[in-house]
Order: structure tokens, then sequence, then C-alpha cells
């Protein structure tokens, strides 16, 4: 089998890409190794800046979001059992959208597989060839079929644990890391949000954050061990932590209950490679980096670095030359370490770190009232939680 772009992952990165080089008449082979129903079903982000859906947008696959998702223009930060308000769209202009990771990986399925495109599932074996070549490929086995793909470039769109990153040589990636001493218990519950917009609340039993999908859907998180173990925590327990963590001084908790659909333990971790790019094969998203979830930024960053590489692969392909393919890595790496920066901020300023003293809590606490009270500082956080402009092109 032959191809122009053989894509790993079925990801938003990897669906993302396959449809902008659709779109500009370049043709790709996805390759994803769960099932469709799989990747559809998995949840996990639901915040898009406004780039983001700016992208989405332009690309022709936002017309459900449009219809569907829940637009915010501001977020509550809560500590010492106050709240503060800090106003995104008023500060910047800019909106954040609620929509969930699923549903992008939804819509863009479902236009991939409109156009006929392929797109295949369920893939096996998957190892890359020849990468230092003009012509590398993939072998993988379908349908208990073994194949190869052949193909002018390679794009490693297959999350932190796939394999495109172990695929390069040892010694060529630089690998940066900080691993947390906490994670977060997450929820989806068939209750009302807690609010109209996100709360963030720092307190002394640990970090939790009121979100939502839907008008009827609530996704709550609460700081917990990396270890935990979900079998100690009984819904009780649960929505008792939520309620506790979440709470106002006056007006108690905002928290609604509902039958809790889903639950799941995330680890946090900073993680990036550099470069992003080995001969033929290009990582990006979750396979070149990660970060923590509190600023809402991995799926983000995953878009804004497919952007700037199907911007790159057009130009090659449009016989202006590899100056852009050449630049990829740095230009997505520019806007990755920001983003690195702020989520490690937003990460550290809000949750509890076991070996705290009170001076540490006191300049948190000082810092958070510096962000709600001073202009300068409420912008440094919206600025970066709507969202960095995306490299230039
Ligand atoms: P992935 O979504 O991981 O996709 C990679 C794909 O490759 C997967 O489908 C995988 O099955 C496939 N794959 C793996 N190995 C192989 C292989 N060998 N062969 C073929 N296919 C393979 N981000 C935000 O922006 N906002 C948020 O609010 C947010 N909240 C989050 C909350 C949680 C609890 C978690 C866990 C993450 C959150 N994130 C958030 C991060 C976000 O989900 C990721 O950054 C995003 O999924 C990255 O997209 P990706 O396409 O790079 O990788
Ligand atoms: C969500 C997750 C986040 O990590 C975040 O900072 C904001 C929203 C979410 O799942 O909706």
């Amino acid at each position: 089998m032959r191809t122009q772009v053989g894509i790993v992952g079925a990801g938003p990165a990897g669906l993302l890409l396959g449809h902008l080089l659709h779109l500009a008449g370049i043709e790709s082979v996805v390759l994803e190794n769960r099932s469709r129903t799989h990747v559809e079903e998995r949840i996990r982000a639901g915040l898009l800046e406004q780039g983001t859906v700016e992208v989405l947008t332009e690309a022709g696959v936002a017309e459900r979001l449009h219809r569907e998702a829940m637009v915010h223009e501001g977020l509550e930060l809560r500590f010492d059992g106050q709240s503060h308000r800090i106003p995104l769209t008023g500060l910047t202009g800019k909106r954040v959208t609620i929509y969930g990771q699923q549903e992008v990986v939804k819509d863009l399925i479902a236009v991939r597989l409109g156009a006929g495109a392929p797109l295949l599932f369920e893939v096996d074996r998957v190892a890359l060839h020849d990468l230092e070549t003009d012509a590398p490929s993939i072998s993988f086995v379908h349908e208990g079929i073994a194949q190869r793909l052949h193909c002018d470039v390679i794009a490693g769109c297959d999350g932190f644990h796939g394999i495109c990153r172990d695929s390069i040589p040892a010694g060529v990636l630089r690998a940066y890391e900080r691993v947390y001493p906490f994670a977060w218990l997450g929820i989806l519950a068939a209750a009302p949000p807690a609010s109209h917009e996100l709360i963030y609340a720092r307190h002394e039993r640990g970090f939790a954050l009121a979100t939502m999908r839907s008008p009827t859907l609530s996704r709550l998180y609460i700081q917990c061990r990396p270890e935990e173990d979900l079998t100690q925590w009984s819904d009780d327990r649960i929505w008792a932590e939520l309620h506790a963590r979440l709470a106002h001084r006056d007006h108690g908790s905002p928290v609604k209950e509902g039958p809790i659909l889903q639950r799941g333990v995330t680890t946090m971790r900073s993680f990036v490679v550099e470069p992003m790019r080995f001969g033929r094969l290009f990582l990006a998203g979750d396979a070149a980096h990660i970060v923590p979830p509190t600023g809402a930024k991995g799926m983000n960053l995953a878009i804004a670095d497919i952007r700037v590489l199907a911007q790159a692969l057009e130009a090659f392909y449009r016989g202006r030359g590899t100056a852009l393919l050449e630049a990829y890595s740095g230009r997505a790496l520019a806007r990755v370490w920001k983003a690195q920066r702020f989520s490690w901020w937003m990460t550290s300023l809000l949750h509890r770190f076991d070996g705290d003293d009170l001076f540490e809590h006191k300049l948190r606490l000082a810092e958070l009232d510096y962000v709600c009270n001073s202009a300068a500082g409420a912008m440094t956080l919206a600025e970066n939680y709507v969202g960095l402009p995306l490299a230039p092109g």
C-alpha cells in the first residue's frame, strides 16, 4: 500500500491532520490500534481554546460543536472559602468552549469516513522503518493480514504511550520531565453543573475542579494520591470530598449530586521531547509532550502542533521545499514550552504539596490574591488560559 503521509494514531492530532491534508488534496492513511467505539467513548479533555475552535471551524468540522457546545467568558477561583471571578473575555476578548474531546473525535471520524478517506481501526504490531530515508514505511497487521504502508512522511500522533517516539534511535531526543506527587480522581455525573462557569478550588484537603459537559452532565475532579485505589472511594466519600473542597464560606457547597456514570484516576506529568522530529518522522501532540491537566492545555497543544505541521506539509507538496518542515519542531516547541510553564504554574498554585510548610502555603495564597486582585495578575492567567497565539505562519 502507498500513500503520501502515514499517520499513526486516531486521537484529535492524527484525525485533524488527516482532515487538513485531505482538504489540501494530500493523501494520507490513518492507523489506530484501538476500536472505533473505544476512541469515540474515551472521556478526556473538555475545554477548547478559541484558537482551537477557529481551526476546527475553518476545517469545516465544527457544525455540531457550534450547536451543542457551551461558551464561557470567565472562570472562578475559590480559595479560603471565597470566590473570585477571572473575566477571561473582558480581559482578552476571547472565549473558551466546553465540548468533550470524544465529540471532537466523533466529528473528525465522521467527516473522514464520509469522504471515503482511509482510517483503519484495530491495527496491530505497528512498526516504523527507514525513517532516515525519503521512503519511510509502516508495517502493521490488520484483520489478520500483515501489510506495509509506504509513504513520504510519517506523522507520529499516537499519544504518550505510542510507539513512534520510541522508534527514534537512542541519543537523538532529549527528554524533559517532571512527575507530580499527586493525581486527579475524575467523575462524570448525571447532575447539573455546580455553576455556570468552571470552579478551580485550592483547599487544605487538596485541589478540586468543577467542570461540565452539558446542562445535565457534570465533570468533577479532586486531587488524590497517584496510587489511589478507586475501590476505597464510595460515591458518598467522593461527594463529601467535593462538597468540602468546593464549598463557599457563606453559601456552602455549589456541587449538585447525581448518579456517577464514570470514574477514573489520572496521574500528572510534565514531559517534552526535543526535537519533535527525526528524519521523515514528525511527532505531534501527546506523542511529543504532555502537561498536567490543570490548565486544560493538552488537546489544545495537540491541535496547535497539527496546524503548524499541516502548513509545512502543504508547502512541501506544493513544491515550496522543506524549509517549513525543518522549522516545524522549533515553531511547535516555542508554544509547547509556554503551555508547559502555564500548566506547571496552575498546578503548583492550586494543589496541596505534602511537604509544603506554612510559609509556602502563605506564598501561594498571596499569589492567588495577586492574580485575583491585580489587573496584571489576572491578565497573566487569562491570556494563557484562553490560549496564546498560534505560531505565525
Ligand atoms: P491521544 O488522544 O492520546 O491519541 C493517540 C491515539 O493513538 C489514540 O487513539 C491511541 O489509541 C493511538 N495509538 C497508541 N498507540 C498506537 C499504536 N501503536 N498504533 C496505532 N495507534 C496507536 N486537554 C485539553 O486540552 N483540555 C482539557 O480540558 C484536558 N483535560 C484532560 C483531562 C484528563 C482526565 C486527561 C487524561 C487528559 C486531558 N487533556 C486535556 C489532555 C488531552 O486529552 C490530550 O492531550 C489529547 O488526547 C492529546 O491528543 P493526541 O491526539 O495527541 O493523543
Ligand atoms: C476540564 C479539564 C481540565 O483539566 C480543565 O482545566 C478544565 C476543564 C474538563 O474536563 O472539562
